[in-house]
């Protein structure tokens, strides 16, 4: 067992845990946006930094960084907070504001860290991307320029339901999700939908039909399908 604090608290954690598996099981909330628990973690949106000692604290993304013993882990500082706000701006750089109609709105992960973030002001600028709306499928749709890059489509698909139906276009600001992959087509799973933490991929027949809180869970009564439900 690995004895650790957590913004003071003690912690103790497997070895091997990262540090944002350890605050999830310990009721502390790190933000995060292309962590899923379901997933490989990747580590590329950088918002889930928190600082660490001993030694002169240091950012570390917490998603893949293993927790240590003696390891002191602060998740909230005016440092760490600035980090996040400078991410979250250049994500919005190319993001619309139709959060009110968005299917998202509400339950949307990037719209929540903004807000609790108090993010009201864009000091960013760049060449507007108008990427295609794709409303191919007949149960998927697909919003490109809502998308936050974080991949957890993309590994879904592949890791998960072994569809790879979709994959990384492009790179770095015009780096965007397409579907069409090379190894088969989209099964229609729902699992892209069930991850996506933003309105970027909806479910095209419950569009505009309900709100999440709205819902209620029912046990469910289907084999296993690969569908998104196993997923949470
Ligand atoms: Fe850790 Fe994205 S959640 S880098």
């Amino acid at each position: 067992m690995i004895y650790l604090k957590i913004d003071g608290k003690e912690i103790h954690a497997e070895p091997g845990m990262t540090i944002l598996q350890a605050a999830d099981a310990n009721g502390i909330y790190i933000p995060r946006l292309c962590y899923h628990k379901a997933l490989s973690p990747i580590g590329s949106c950088r918002l889930c930094v928190v600082e660490v000692k001993p030694g002169p604290p240091r950012p570390v993304p917490s998603c893949t960084t293993p927790v240590a013993d003696n390891m002191e882990v602060t998740t909230r500082s005016e440092r760490l907070d600035r980090y996040r706000r400078e991410v979250l701006q250049l994500l919005l750089i190319n993001h619309p504001l139709d959060c009110p109609i968005c299917d998202k709105g509400g339950e949307c992960e990037l719209q929540n860290m903004v807000r609790e973030l108090k993010i009201s002001e864009q000091p960013y600028q760049a060449v507007k991307l108008v990427p295609k709306y794709d409303n191919l499928s007949p149960l998927i749709e697909r919003y490109p320029d809502r998308c936050v890059n974080c991949e957890r489509c993309v590994r879904v698909c592949r890791d998960w339901v072994g569809a790879a139906a979709l994959y990384f276009d492009n790179r770095g600001y015009r780096t965007t999700v397409t579907a069409g992959g090379p190894v088969m087509d989209c099964e229609f799973c729902g699992s892209c939908i069930a991850v996506c933490p933003v309105g970027a991929i909806v479910d095209k027949t419950f569009k505009y039909s309900a709100r999440a809180w709205e819902l209620e869970k029912e046990p469910a009564v289907c084999p296993y399908c690969g569908g998104g439900c196993h997923l949470f």
